[in-house]
């Protein structure tokens, strides 16, 4: 039998500001014989994360540095091809984390198996996945938004940020999202009953905007950019505001320290919580978030969207588009 060829994307050399192609390399490699326990997949669903930009860079994070010349790790929806473990059948969709590669060769230990009568198997990296998780502890356990409360969150029309304003919808509260084109902040509005959506990129005063759109001040600000939209809604914070530090996207390409307002005095003046969090502090909870979101999706009150790119070589393309804003929901690519 010919032996079969994975293909991986690598990074090449450490970005500097904002990733180019020239910081990843493309190479097919031979995939290594099966040993007992292991099974052999073949990716169906590559994921491409904000935070894969972090552990791009040497700087200490909570999670090590990527190494050079080698694939880059993420989440990867995968079938199974050949197996020699008595645990997974040819056929079985798993979920993995081998990353940016067509296929792999995987012990049984690192994979999970996901249930594809439960929903479509891509959102295994979506909405009952690590983004999913994310906005549900995230908001439930740190933002904890009460019924008729005004719950903010940035980056609204992401992944993670979609799944966060719906929640809060569930949960009662007004929910008044931030977004970076006019189709994203319609989508919003009208698909997903956000109460309003600023558009960032087209306002010209964030400030008066965030004020218009929360009346009634903010209680709770779900932060995915960080920077000067992070500023404008910290400037509207009621008495107890709750404020889970997610993500910062704004900043990950800056090579300087981002200096803002500094704002230990407003957390002071309203006795508020700003709490930053990683979906990992979750993990002996995962079963319970994803039960929750899968029932929601179930009910119809969860809606879920993909940004699919087709074909392993745009991969690299589809993780800079996050920088850009080409995703509305999880950008995913179909291998
Ligand atoms: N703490 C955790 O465990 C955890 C887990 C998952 C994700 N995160 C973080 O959560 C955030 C969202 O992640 P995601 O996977 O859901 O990604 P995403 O929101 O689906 O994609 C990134 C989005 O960020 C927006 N963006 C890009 N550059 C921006 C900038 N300079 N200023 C403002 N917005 C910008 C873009 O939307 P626009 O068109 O609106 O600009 C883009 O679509 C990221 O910061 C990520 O690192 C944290």
């Amino acid at each position: 039998m010919p032996t079969l060829m994975n293909r991986q994307i690598r990074l090449k050399s450490r970005p500097t500001g904002l990733p180019t192609l020239d910081n990843f390399q493309f190479v097919e490699v031979p995939l290594p014989p099966l040993e007992a326990g292991q099974v052999l997949v073949s990716s169906r669903f590559i994921s491409v994360d904000p935070y894969m930009r972090g552990r791009m860079s040497e700087r200490k994070s909570y999670v090590p540095p990527y190494a050079l010349n080698e694939p880059i790790a993420g989440g990867v929806v995968a079938e199974v091809v050949e197996t020699k473990s008595p645990n997974f059948a040819v056929g079985d969709i798993v979920l993995c984390g081998y990353g940016w590669q067509t296929h792999a060769v995987v012990h049984e230990d690192q994979i999970r198996k996901i249930n594809p009568s439960l929903a479509p198997i891509s959102t295994a990296l979506g909405v009952l996945g690590m983004p999913g998780l994310t906005a549900y502890f995230g908001l439930l356990d740190i933002g904890r938004p009460a019924q008729g409360e005004t719950v903010v969150v940035s980056g609204a029309a992401g992944a993670v940020g979609m799944i966060v304003g719906q929640i809060a919808k569930i949960k009662g509260a007004r929910v008044v999202g931030i977004a970076g084109s006019d189709a994203k902040v319609n989508y919003l509005t009208q698909e997903l009953g956000f109460d309003a959506v600023i558009n960032y990129k087209t306002s010209p005063d964030l400030n008066r905007a965030v004020a218009k759109a929360c009346p009634a001040g903010v209680d709770v600000y779900f932060d995915n950019v960080g920077g000067s939209i992070s500023d404008a809604v910290l400037a509207h914070l009621n008495d107890g505001a709750r404020i889970p530090i997610c993500g910062q996207i704004a900043l990950y390409n800056l090579e300087q320290a981002d200096v803002g307002p500094r704002v230990q005095s407003q957390l002071l003046i309203h006795r508020a919580l700003m709490k930053g969090f990683i979906v990992g502090d979750y993990s002996a909870r995962f079963g319970e978030g994803i039960s929750q979101l899968a029932k929601w999706v179930q009910d119809g009150q969860l809606k879920f969207k993909e940004t699919i790119v087709h074909g392993f070589d745009n991969t690299v393309n589809a993780f800079l588009g996050l920088f850009s804003g080409e995703n509305l929901g999880k950008q995913l690519v179909q291998v």
